[in-house]
């Protein structure tokens, strides 16, 4: 197999990339929506906040055959890649998938880092290959689901205004697109909150939020077609910044929305902001995008709380993932 890296200005490898993807998502994962060019054609120029994933394709006489990722942020975590590797489903089980796995490892290692993620849907054959190749399983993350036809409004009005009556300190403000400037401090300093988040036995350090991170995450997601949904909460008091929540909706394809951060700060806890914060979210897209179809969601298995409120808003369980990791111990005998 001939394995390249190829860039966002490569149409064909975008293309031949986007139906390898859909051809494994429809085999492993086939509640993800389809990808188009144009998200794999966003996501690799601009990534999540500014630092897009390395694409690598695997042909075989000119077949598109297995794709691998590389993903490295300069912010933090500056041990860590966290990699991608996929082979199409008719061409498993020959070794494609550890050829494309070493050579996006080796890409990792070339930028200095000893330490490898991935991750991969729940699977005796994701798990086989995973043990096979020193990784062990650290962490479970749950894609869950919100499809708003099964949303009763009334009910979730109900849960607003009960969690409105705990809640009477803080204001709420909804904020379509960028944060002002002379927000961003505030707004980064409460993204950091973030890590509270429980991240079970991934050797990862806390992420690091300097302002310009939440600058370079706006810019990306809307560079990417992503219309942007902010609600915070304030305290009264003291005007401090006391959670947020964030959602994405998808240009292309607006029926689709994505939850991203929704963080509470340590000592704002306990009042039900993480509920309030979603339902007004879900109140306020109603009217602004009412096209909205559903809207997935991403949390440890662990996070209880955040969990928790999910489930009451009509989240439901479509797929687990499991996280794995390899550390630098384990340099002198993969493979
Ligand atoms: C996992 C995946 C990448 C494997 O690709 P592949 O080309 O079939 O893998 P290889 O042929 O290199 O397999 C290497 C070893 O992994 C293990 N393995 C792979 N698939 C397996 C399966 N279905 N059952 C049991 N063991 C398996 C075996 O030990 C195998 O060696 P062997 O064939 O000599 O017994 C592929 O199935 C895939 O794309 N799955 C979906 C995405 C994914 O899970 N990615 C990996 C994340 S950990």
């Amino acid at each position: 197999m001939d394995i390249v890296p190829f860039g966002p200005d490569d149409a064909a490898a975008l293309a031949a990339y986007v139906d390898l993807r859909n051809a494994v998502q429809e085999a492993d994962s086939p509640w993800v929506h389809p990808l188009t060019v144009r998200q794999a054609e966003g996501h690799f120029r601009h990534g999540w906040d500014g630092e897009p994933d390395t694409p690598f394709l695997g042909t075989e006489a000119g077949v598109p055959v297995a794709f691998g990722t590389l993903s490295t942020s300069e912010y933090d975590n500056l041990h860590l890649a966290w990699v991608g590797c996929k082979v199409h489903p008719a061409h498993r089980r020959r070794g494609l998938g550890s050829q494309m796995l070493e050579a996006v490892v080796a890409a990792g290692r070339a930028r200095g880092r000893t330490s490898f993620g991935v991750d991969a849907w729940e699977s005796e054959t994701s798990a086989a290959f995973a043990a096979r190749h020193g990784f062990e399983p650290k962490s479970v993350a749950v894609n869950r689901r919100q499809v708003l036809t099964d949303i009763d409004f009334g009910e979730l009005r109900a849960r607003y205004d009960e969690a409105r009556s705990f809640t009477r300190e803080y204001e709420l403000v909804r904020r379509a697109g960028a944060t002002p400037d002379d927000e961003l401090e505030a707004v980064a300093a409460l993204s950091a909150s973030i890590n509270d988040a429980p991240t079970d036995d991934l050797d990862i350090e806390d992420e690091v939020f300097p302002p310009e991170r939440i600058r370079a995450y706006e810019v990306a997601q809307q560079a990417r077609g992503y219309r942007l949904y902010r609600v915070l909460a304030r305290h009264r008091e003291t005007g401090e910044l006391a959670g947020h929540s964030v959602v994405v909706v998808d240009g292309e394809r607006p029926e689709l929305a994505e939850q991203h951060d929704t963080s509470v700060v340590g000592r704002h806890r306990g009042h039900r902001l993480g509920l309030l914060l979603k339902v007004d979210m879900n109140l306020w897209l109603r009217d602004v995008e009412p096209q909205i179809v559903s809207i997935d969601t991403w949390n440890a298995e662990s996070n209880a709380h955040m969990v928790g409120v999910n489930e009451q808003l009509g989240y439901r369980v479509m797929g687990r993932e499991i996280d794995y990791q390899r550390g630098v111990d384990r340099l002198s005998t993969d493979m």
